[in-house]
């Protein structure tokens, strides 16, 4: 077996897991505002168990209704009559061969609705509710509570808790010198600090039995000055910890920057398994999991095989594909749809508040039937003109669906805008994208044509009883005065045809999977050139960050407010901090009035002002491509309805993959 070890079982307090997978919380807002599990719920967990992980923990869940509660769907676990909902999600999980946990939280003074507690008042985040401290009377009764969860848990099925002492909640909140200033045994020593992590285990052991297993996420690094370092507290709260009766710990951060807990796409994989392999150093006895951006089994066999780490968690990456497991140990690693870190998930759950969504897997949230590709009653003959991320997605549905189908792409190769989109740095990872299409509609049997520009004729010649337009956008070109001027060029231009920034991302087995050119550069990369980039939003801002790692002087003039608007925000500040980082000059509220052969003419809040440039990139967004009229049924995706992101795209395609 080619992932030898990720395989192999391993016991967990009274448990054994059937494998080294295991899929750690992630928030879904799929659950009701009442607090009870939906269908859309269940599904979407028992789908992560049937892609083959050995646990699931079901999301963060209310322990404390209302004062504990975070966001506006959260399960409650705080009342037996929660049980019945609860009892058929296990029973799901249980269905297909996982384990089934759940995560219990409390926020501390991370909570929304006043009044919030802490163990001190503690001005660490002055945007947050200043806490109530916690009495001792009070910490009795909040562990009392979590231990109660733990009893509803235990009463639904679920084999297992996971209690959540990271991230800055409130047992974090306890462990952190930076948020525990107490005096009495909650605070102060180490032992102290650990006392209400231990307080709840006590609990847990009562009402449930001394057996029942009780694992911890355990926030070992704090990203701020003066807090909890994983070789010295880190390791001693983690002993503690085990000492205490939890079964496994979780080597996961505390407080500090959220960039360091849901990484954006830059991040290398598997970057703070160090905290896993500090824990192991240490001789902790029970199992350790290693969490955080490990995409590829090659990784997570490289962790598990270097002793680092005992157990991998898989979060984003089962959203993405739930069947990475099956796919991994079942010898089929080329064809699992890698998370690209595209972020789309954290806009769904934390800005949007919507149901969460997937940029790469458009079933995610939508419930099993949507879920479910059902063979088509009369195989037809689908043509799709474009193999940009619609495009392919739609062929790939469409050949599960039992079509003949056949792909038109007038480039050398796939991927349409995601072969630019993977070239500024840190933008590697949404190349997996290309690789994944690559291999499964290869599987499937698609006929994918590539240099074969499609045209009403070629597509006709085909005989098609659909057809899927999904050729995309052109860069949009606004009728600004010297626009056509002979230093002009478009983002295309600079990003087209070429390698990404870096050959391979650290980590082992990251980078291109394929190894394959991504075509003819269009233009010789300009180096030591002082360039303007006309347009501050995604793309003008990558592609400034591009230019500017290549060692050209560079110049954003946006007529925005600001630039990157509309981007994650964690994505955004960490993107805004790498174009600082490289000395790109921003200029926002600016309005591009005119060109001449070197210099922009732009009006700002503060009058007329000149930019000079060697070279200026026209990088003001795109216009969808248009595409003949023809007389068979047709449906247009993805950029070629509306400029979007991959999300769109993918959604697009599946959706109308579906309807074929
Ligand atoms: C620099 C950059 C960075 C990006 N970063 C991100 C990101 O971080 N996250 C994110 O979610 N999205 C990102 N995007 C956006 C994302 O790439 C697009 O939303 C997505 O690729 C749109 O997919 P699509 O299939 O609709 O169109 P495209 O990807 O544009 O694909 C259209 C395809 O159709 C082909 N085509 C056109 N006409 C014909 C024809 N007549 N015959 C045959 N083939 C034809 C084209 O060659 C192309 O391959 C980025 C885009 C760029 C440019
Ligand atoms: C959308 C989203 C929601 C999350 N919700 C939770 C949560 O409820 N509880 C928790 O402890 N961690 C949560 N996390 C963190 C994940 O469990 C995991 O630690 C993190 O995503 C890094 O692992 P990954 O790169 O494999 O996704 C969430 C992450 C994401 C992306
Ligand atoms: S939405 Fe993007 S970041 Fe989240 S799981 Fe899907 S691919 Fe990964």
């Amino acid at each position: 077996m080619e992932f030898a070890t990720l395989a192999t079982r391993l016991r967990v307090g009274s448990l054994t897991l059937k494998n080294r997978i295991i899929f750690p919380p992630i928030s879904t807002n799929l659950a009701a505002v009442t607090g009870e599990v939906t269908d859309a719920f269940i599904y979407h967990y028992a789908r992560r168990a049937q892609g083959g992980a050995a646990l699931i923990t079901v999301e963060n869940v209310c322990i404390d209704y209302p004062a504990a509660m975070e966001g506006a769907t959260q399960p409650r676990f705080d009342d037996a009559s929660f049980v019945p909902a609860l009892s058929r999600l296990t029973e799901r999980i249980h269905a297909h061969g996982a384990l089934a946990f759940v995560e219990l939280t409390h926020p501390g003074f991370m909570g929304s609705r006043p009044p919030v507690v802490a163990p001190s008042d503690v001005p660490l985040r002055p945007d947050r509710l200043r806490p109530n401290v916690l009495t001792v009377a009070e910490i009795n009764a909040l562990a009392m509570k979590f231990a109660r969860a733990a009893a509803i848990a235990q009463r639904a099925g679920f084999d297992g808790v996971e209690v959540q002492a990271a991230h800055g909640l409130l047992i974090n909140q306890f462990l952190s010198p930076l948020t525990n200033k107490r005096t009495d045994d909650y605070g102060g020593s180490l032992e102290n600090r650990a006392r209400f992590a231990r307080l709840i285990r006590e609990r847990i052991a009562e009402l449930c039995g001394p057996t029942y297993t009780v694992t911890a996420r355990l926030g070992v690094i704090d990203y701020l000055e003066g807090g909890v370092r994983p070789e010295t507290d880190g390791l001693v709260l983690a002993r503690q910890l085990q000492e205490q009766g939890y079964a496994a710990l979780h080597a996961d951060v505390g407080f500090g920057d959220k960039e360091k807990r849901l990484e954006p796409m830059a991040y290398p994989q598997a970057w703070r398994a160090d905290l896993a392999r500090t824990l192991k150093a240490g001789g902790l006895r029970i199992p350790v999991i290693a969490v955080g951006v490990i995409r590829e089994p090659e990784v997570a066999e490289q962790l598990l095989a270097d002793g680092a780490a005992d157990l991998i968690a898989l979060g984003r990456t089962l959203i993405a594909d739930p069947d990475w497991p099956r796919k991994a140990l079942g010898g089929k690693a080329q064809t699992i749809r890698k998370c690209v870190g595209c972020s789309e998930c954290i806009v769904s759950r934390h800005a949007a508040g919507t149901a969460i969504r997937c940029g790469v897997n458009a079933a995610v949230g939508r419930g099993e039937e949507y879920a479910t590709i059902a063979p088509a009653s009369r195989p037809k003959k689908v043509v799709v003109v474009g193999g940009g991320p619609a495009g392919l997605e739609a062929a790939r549905i469409a050949a599960l669906k039992g079509h003949q189908v056949m792909l038109f792409e007038k480039e050398a190769t796939i991927g349409g805008a995601v072969r630019l989109g993977c070239v500024p740095p840190g933008k590697e990872k949404m190349r997996w994208l290309v690789d994944y299409y690559r291999a499964v509609l290869g599987e499937l049997g698609v006929d994918v044509r590539t240099s074969a520009a499609g045209t009403a004729a070629s597509v006709m010649a085909e005989n098609p009883d659909e057809v899927v337009v999904a050729t995309g956008s052109d860069p949009l070109v606004p009728p600004v005065e010297g626009i056509d001027g002979p230093r002009v060029v478009l983002y295309t231009d600079i990003l087209g045809g070429r390698a990404p920034s870096t050959e391979r991302a650290s980590g082992p087995g990251e980078g291109w999977a394929s190894g394959e050119d991504v075509g003819t550069p269009v233009l010789p990369l300009p180096t030591g050139e002082e360039i303007v980039v006309g347009g501050g939003g995604l793309v003008g801002c990558e592609t400034a960050l591009y230019l500017a790692a290549n060692g050209n002087s560079v110049t954003i003039v946006e007529m925005l407010p600001e630039i990157a608007m509309g981007m994650e925000p964690i994505t955004r500040s960490y993107l805004l901090r790498e174009l600082a980082d490289h000395g790109v000059t921003v200029h926002t509220n600016a309005k591009i009035e005119r060109l001449s052969e070197d210099r922009v003419f732009a009006a700002t809040e503060n009058g007329p002002r000149e930019i000079p440039f060697e070279r200026f990139v026209v990088a003001f967004g795109g216009q969808p491509r248009q595409f003949e009229k023809l007389p068979v049924p047709t449906a247009i995706v993805g950029d070629a309805v509306r400029i979007g992101r991959l999300v769109e795209a993918v959604r697009d395609g599946y959706a109308v993959g579906r309807k074929l």
